[in-house]
């Protein structure tokens, strides 16, 4: 084992620990496709690539169809005691904690208007979560009392929450922001279908500060950045500095496909430290993206050992809630980043 840990550590640079090796032989012993084992191994997709690859060198696992232990592979798990990762998820709410049951209606309208969304663009590393899974949202939000009567500003909206926000009636005004104009125009002739008038549609780069009036504005903000220390202080930082002040409340994803616990430590800090708020919420596997569509593009493809287009779905992210107290403080100066803000060595989607 320490002889694989080496090896790894050799090739990756993200932080690997015996752990990290074993979650993925775990994994493997329940599925034989790449995409399950790092969805369930939950471990960066980049590292897990690394450790196949070193487990394929020293014969304990062969790579053809699927990704299986060898003899010797078997002998390995036996030895140190690697036993099956068995997933046990409700059926009901699939793990939100969540109940949608007064939200069938809304459920079924959405589906039926998001038929025709834009679909997502590589350039803005857009994917968008399922309908059960944006609604779920609704309920969370609701659920914490961050919706009805409140001002609710979204950061970012390839999913788009706005319109579920929209049809469930209940916050007093939205404010979308996005840097895709084909978003914007399509929430905007939702919003007109609907009738819904209490909604603020902008186009805009979040790497520059919101507009003024947008500052301690909203009750409640949701966003979802792309999986950098950059991207996360930048979108979360402007949310936090949207808020109107103390005991409001802030969503947004993290991922384990992109993000190592060091890094989520590193996230951890900036949230405590650098905003001073407080998590309450952090609900493993909320959010689960729907296949993007151009899977080949990205680099977690180039690292996949098996060039098979994953058939489940297997990107999915915790959900984190925070809430502003006293001298909680965001971000809002202007960022002077490129490629940074939505690329490190652990991310690979984008
Ligand atoms: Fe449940």
């Amino acid at each position: 084992m320490e002889n694989i840990l080496e090896k790894v550590k050799a090739r990756s640079e993200i932080p690997v620990y015996e752990k990290s090796i074993e979650n993925v032989l775990s994994s493997i012993l329940t599925s034989e496709d790449f995409w399950k084992i790092v969805d369930l191994s939950e471990e960066p997709l980049p590292l897990v690539s690394d450790i196949i690859r070193v487990l394929e060198e020293e014969g304990i696992v062969s790579i053809d169809e699927g990704i299986k232990l060898t003899e010797k592979g078997n002998k390995l798990v036996k030895e140190y005691g690697i036993g099956k990762r068995e997933e046990s998820i409700c059926e009901c709410c699939e793990g939100r904690g969540v109940s949608l049951k007064n939200y069938q209606d809304i459920l079924e309208k959405f589906k039926e208007i998001v038929k025709n969304r834009p679909m997502p663009k590589h350039e803005y590393d857009q994917g968008f979560v399922t309908a059960e899974c944006t609604i779920s949202r609704i309920a969370l939000m609701n659920s914490r009392g961050d919706l009805f009567n409140k001002d609710v500003l979204v950061l970012g909206d390839d999913d788009l929450t706005s319109i579920a926000l929209m049809l469930s009636k209940l916050p007093k005004k939205i404010v979308v922001v996005d840097i895709d104009d084909r978003l914007i125009s399509f929430i905007k002739d939702v919003a007109k279908q609907l009738n819904y008038e209490n909604i603020e549609v902008i186009t805009l780069d979040l790497r520059k500060p919101l507009p003024d009036k947008y500052s301690k504005a909203f009750d409640t903000f949701i966003t979802d950045p792309p999986e950098t220390v950059y991207a996360i202080k930048t979108f979360i930082g402007r949310g936090i500095s949207a808020l109107k002040g103390e005991r409001r409340a802030g969503y947004f994803g993290i991922t384990r496909r992109e993000s190592s616990l060091d890094k989520w430590r590193e996230i951890q800090r900036t949230l405590i430290n650098e905003f001073n708020v407080v998590i309450t919420d952090i609900i493993r596997n909320f959010n689960h993206y729907v296949n993007w569509g151009y899977e080949e593009e990205t680099r977690a493809w180039d690292l996949s050992p098996i060039k098979k287009k994953p058939e489940d779905i297997w990107y999915k992210s915790y959900m984190f809630r925070i809430e502003t107290l006293k001298d909680s403080r965001g971000f809002e100066e202007e960022v002077e980043i490129g490629d940074e803000l939505y690329n490190d060595a652990e991310s690979s989607t984008t």
